[in-house]
């Protein structure tokens, strides 16, 4: 049962599938594998560590003690989501990546403070997750309307629902943002430009600049539980696409690039090998040690990221950071 209702009250559920077929005609499922494993510095979209496996050992990350992202940025929003609210006033919340929509109860709790209807466009590539937070929430939030998206970014950006009576506020939490090269993050802003009106608000979770000693234990922990979240890349390609890859014979590498500002993140081929994705019909050979290039992770200088959102009519509004300034949660509006 997906759509509730009361008698005499629009349902407060709704979700809607975008079309993926047009996409996956375009780029049929795979090529951006047979892509990335046919270049010469190998590499892996990180879209694909997120199988169900995935998912969890994401989750896992999230409590480690090294990975300070994720409760670092819960804090900031704990404590200043009172004054985001009031600086944007009454809005439609449209959050890109929902996922569990954990963090996200923070902003709920301080929207919802604020009267009326509270809109939430939670959009999520997994429909299962949309519908089981989506109700959660509704249980929890009385003046809640829940209109959830299933798709990607980019199909939910050209299908934003009309939103009449309020600007919209649109979220997109966990440094998320850093697993684009320079080049997405700019088009990705492009697109935000064109999807929002001038007026709407954009609230970006972003992993900032700091002592590569801290930024490299956040993906090396102790525990393993990165490495394994990066080998389990390797285990869905298998599922997926008939593979047949050896996860012991890959090392999880991670390390700092202080000039490009971001976290690298590789597995390097124990040994020669060969490796067949059947349903791709490829074969792939691996060198004593070649890597495999399996994520980026940008680490952000407010004052540049500024520049770069300001290069979209995306005006900083406020910043907010935690007391040693590790993260940052950036307010920014779409001028007229
Ligand atoms: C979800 C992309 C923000 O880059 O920190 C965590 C993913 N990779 N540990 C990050 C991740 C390894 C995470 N993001």
């Amino acid at each position: 049962m997906i759509a509730s209702s009361q008698s005499f009250a629009p349902p407060s559920l709704t979700i809607t599938d975008l079309d993926t077929t047009a996409v996956s005609h375009i780029t049929p499922p795979g090529e951006d594998v047979i892509a990335g494993l046919t270049q010469r510095q190998k590499t892996l979209p990180p879209r694909y560590f997120y199988d169900a496996t995935g998912s969890q050992l994401f989750e896992q990350i999230c409590t480690l003690p090294e990975y300070y992202l994720t409760r670092t940025e819960a804090a900031i929003l704990a404590e200043f989501a009172g004054e985001i609210a009031a600086v944007t006033g009454r809005c439609e919340l449209v959050e890109l990546g929902s996922g569990s929509s954990t963090k996200t109860r923070h902003l709920l709790d301080a929207y919802h403070l604020l009267g009326g209807t509270l809109d939430y466009v939670p959009i999520d590539v997994s429909r299962e997750i949309l519908v089981e937070s989506a109700e959660a929430l509704l249980a929890d939030y009385p003046r809640l309307r829940v209109q959830g998206l299933v798709g990607t970014y980019e199909q939910a950006l050209t299908h934003l629902p009309v939103s009449p009576d309020a600007p919209r506020l649109v979220i997109f939490l966990g440094s998320t943002l850093g697993n684009l090269t320079p080049e997405a993050c700019d088009r990705f802003f492009a697109q935000l430009e064109t999807a929002l009106n001038p007026g709407d608000y954009l609230l970006l979770g972003v992993d900032l600049q700091k002592d590569p000693n801290i930024l490299e234990a956040a993906y090396n922990d102790a525990q393993g539980v990165t490495a394994a979240f990066n080998r389990n890349i390797l285990a869905h390609l298998n599922w997926r696409f008939g593979g047949n890859f050896d996860l012991e014979q890959f090392q999880h590498r991670a390390v700092y690039n202080a000039a490009a500002g971001q976290i690298e993140a590789y597995l390097d081929s124990g040994r020669s090998q060969t490796v067949q994705l059947t349903d791709l019909n490829l074969t792939v050979n691996f060198a004593p040690g070649e890597s495999l290039h399996t994520e980026i992770s940008r680490k952000f200088h407010l004052p540049t990221l500024q520049t770069e959102l300001q290069n979209h009519h995306l005006t900083t509004r406020q910043i907010w950071t935690d007391p040693q300034t590790w993260f940052a949660v950036v307010l920014a509006q779409r001028q007229s």
